[in-house]
């Protein structure tokens, strides 16, 4: 369908219209940041509602307040022990903060649990986009000035003061745009899949892209990779994870999100790549059927966001389970309960969701890498 002269374009028409403008097609990671962050019509331009039960899918947020109490008991336990942490101001800066949520839980959480030193302790939200800003400033009004927001990561490179504090996210960066790469065995190499709009659809074509560096196969991996093994790559995401541990002048990034490292996305079970289109709580379907209307997300490669923060001077903190990281913290509040919730039912169910393997569990990993040493309590 084409939009008639003067009408505004919808979100197809603004991916039909960059597509023809670019000779045919674009990559697929184009495709991506249209379909999910273009201004006003994009999937999380248009409803905070798109996560939660009532939404597309569920994250460890939604499960209920009990996930940011305890990363709240995570950085009051943490900040202490942090190389340039002992006392004075420090920030909690969050990024793909959707709906506030998680900012809600982690600051009330930090107000009944951190005594005399929640005070030290202000909340920034980065957010791109003035909508989703608007959602998080409705929810969180009753914190007043104590929560900030900038559009992006204030850098060191740019100026600004380095960032003291904990950067965090929770599945931020599995909705980084992905590239998509396919496997040519007559070819012997890696082809860069692009999209195109052929008789009223969007379709997949190879783009002539040079491979990305280092993914050059050993000789017994590509003697039997089949043709059309799929496999993406997300440079947003590492250098988001890059430019954020540049800006970190004390303290660490922490990341929970689902991935894998770079190892285990080249086996037969993954043929098909991690990239998938969530909607209603049912994942597959085409991938280029309904833009804007479904959540597209691919799993993080952790290799490369770890190695991305270790080449900027960080030292890995902790790498592991949601589960075995939920479970340490546990352990602290076991130790010293004051503050904390007592354990109803309810909150004892939802940390077995937090943490069992079929939910978020073992798929979840959790990132930690500061600048200095891991701090006790860190893991
Ligand atoms: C999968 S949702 C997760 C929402 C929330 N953190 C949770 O766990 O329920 C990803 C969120 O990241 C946001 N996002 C993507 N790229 C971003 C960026 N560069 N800066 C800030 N937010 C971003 C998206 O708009 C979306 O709200």
């Amino acid at each position: 369908m084409k939009a008639a002269a003067g009408e505004p374009l919808d979100l197809v028409g603004r991916m039909r219209g960059e597509i023809s403008a670019a000779g045919g097609a674009i990559p697929f990671a184009r495709y991506m940041a249209l379909a999910l962050y273009e201004p006003g019509l994009g999937y999380y331009e248009r409803s905070e509602r798109v996560v939660g039960r009532g939404g597309d899918f569920i994250t460890s947020v939604s499960v209920g307040p009990l996930f940011g109490e305890l990363l709240a008991r995570w950085i009051l336990d943490v900040v202490p022990g942090v190389h340039g942490l002992a006392d004075g101001p420090v920030e909690i800066i969050e990024a793909g903060a959707h709906d506030g949520r998680l900012a809600e839980d982690i600051l009330g959480a930090i107000e009944r649990l951190g005594g005399a030193d929640a005070s030290r302790f202000g909340y920034r939200i980065l957010e791109p986009s003035p909508v989703r800003q608007s959602w998080q400033a409705a929810r969180l009004a009753r914190f007043g000035d104590r929560v900030r927001w900038s559009p992006s990561m204030p850098g060191r490179d740019t100026g600004v003061p380095g960032l003291r504090g904990v950067i965090l996210s929770n599945e931020l960066l599995d909705a980084f745009p992905v590239e998509r790469w396919r496997w040519s065995a007559d070819r012997g190499r890696w082809v860069e899949q692009g999209v195109a709009w052929r008789q009223d659809r969007f379709e997949w074509v190879p783009l002539p892209t040079p491979p990305p560096p280092g993914w050059e196969l050993p000789p017994e991996l590509e003697a039997v990779l089949p043709e059309g093994f799929v496999r993406e790559r997300s440079p947003a995401a590492v250098d988001w994870w890059a430019n954020a541990a540049r800006s970190l002048e004390a303290g660490c990034l922490l990341a929970i999100d689902y991935g894998l490292d770079a190892e285990e996305f080249l086996v037969p079970h993954r043929a098909e790549g991690t990239l998938r289109a969530y909607h209603r709580h049912r994942v597959g379907g085409d991938l280029l059927a309904s833009p804007g209307e479904v959540d597209l997300t691919a799993h993080v490669d952790f290799s490369a966001i770890a190695g991305a923060g270790e080449r900027e001077g960080l030292t890995t903190w902790c790498r592991q389970s949601q589960s075995r990281f939920l479970l340490g913290i546990l352990e602290s509040t076991r130790r010293s309960p004051s503050g904390f919730p007592e354990w109803t039912q309810a909150r004892v169910r939802a940390f077995q969701t937090l943490t069992h393997p079929e939910h978020f569990g073992r798929s979840f990993r959790v990132l930690a890498q500061g600048r200095g040493p891991a701090p006790a309590g860190a893991r």
